[in-house]
């Protein structure tokens, strides 16, 4: 299904860009542009508003709802928060340096929903969940801290840099395959602030 990793929708409501407020989510405003995120799995529309208050007005969200372009991708602040959320929220199941485990790998170049090569498709399935024990994470991470998983998951990435398609190709030039015991100092420059304990 190419088309689950996002088409510019015509009617996409404000409420689902800007919301996070319950109160908002209503039916659309008017017409409005963004990403339409769909179920990995069943193709249903996922509302992005639902889930973990907060994380959706960052300018790095608001771009991703808009673009499906993901800021966070090779900034260090964010990969120390998404090294930390991966821990906590998947590695259980998809393994420390996401090697797989009781779920599959997600450090390589095989992906069973061809979509989660796109960061879209990756935060649909994080956000809605697949099959099985794979259940959805909105309740647990915002949108924000989803985008810091994505960039920390494209982090640990060690397969051919011609399959990742998430990268552009000034980050592909640049592109190291990640080495393990790599840390970054908690006061690093970016565009996350660190996690609060
Ligand atoms: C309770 C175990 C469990 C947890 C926790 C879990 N997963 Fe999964 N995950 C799975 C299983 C099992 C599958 C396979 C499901 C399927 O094929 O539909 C899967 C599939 C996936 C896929 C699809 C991979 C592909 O090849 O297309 C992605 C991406 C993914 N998980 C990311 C995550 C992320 C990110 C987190 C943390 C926010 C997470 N998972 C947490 C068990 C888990």
């Amino acid at each position: 299904m190419r088309d689950s990793h996002g088409i510019l929708a015509v009617c996409f409501s404000l409420a689902a860009v800007l919301g996070g407020v319950a109160a908002l989510a209503q039916p659309a405003a008017g017409p409005q542009t963004g990403i339409v995120f769909r179920n990995t799995v069943t193709g249903e529309q996922l509302n992005i508003a639902e889930g973990k208050e907060g994380g959706r007005d960052t300018p790095a969200v608001k771009q991703f709802f808009q673009t499906g372009k993901n800021a966070y991708i090779d900034d260090k602040s964010c990969l120390r928060n998404g090294e930390s959320l991966f821990a906590t929220s998947c590695s259980g199941c998809h393994g420390h340096l996401a090697e797989g485990k009781l779920g599959p790998g997600l450090n390589d170049n095989y992906w069973t929903y061809p979509a989660n090569t796109e960061d879209a498709g990756l935060f649909s399935t994080i956000f809605g969940g697949a099959n099985g024990m794979m259940g959805p994470h909105n309740e647990n991470l915002t949108p924000d801290e989803m985008l810091q998983v994505i960039a920390w998951i494209r982090h640990l990435y060690t397969g051919p840099v011609k399959d990742a398609v998430w990268l552009n190709d000034e980050q592909k030039k640049n592109y190291t395959p990640y080495k393990q015991g790599e840390t970054f100092p908690k006061d690093v420059k970016g565009q996350c602030p660190p996690l609060a304990d």
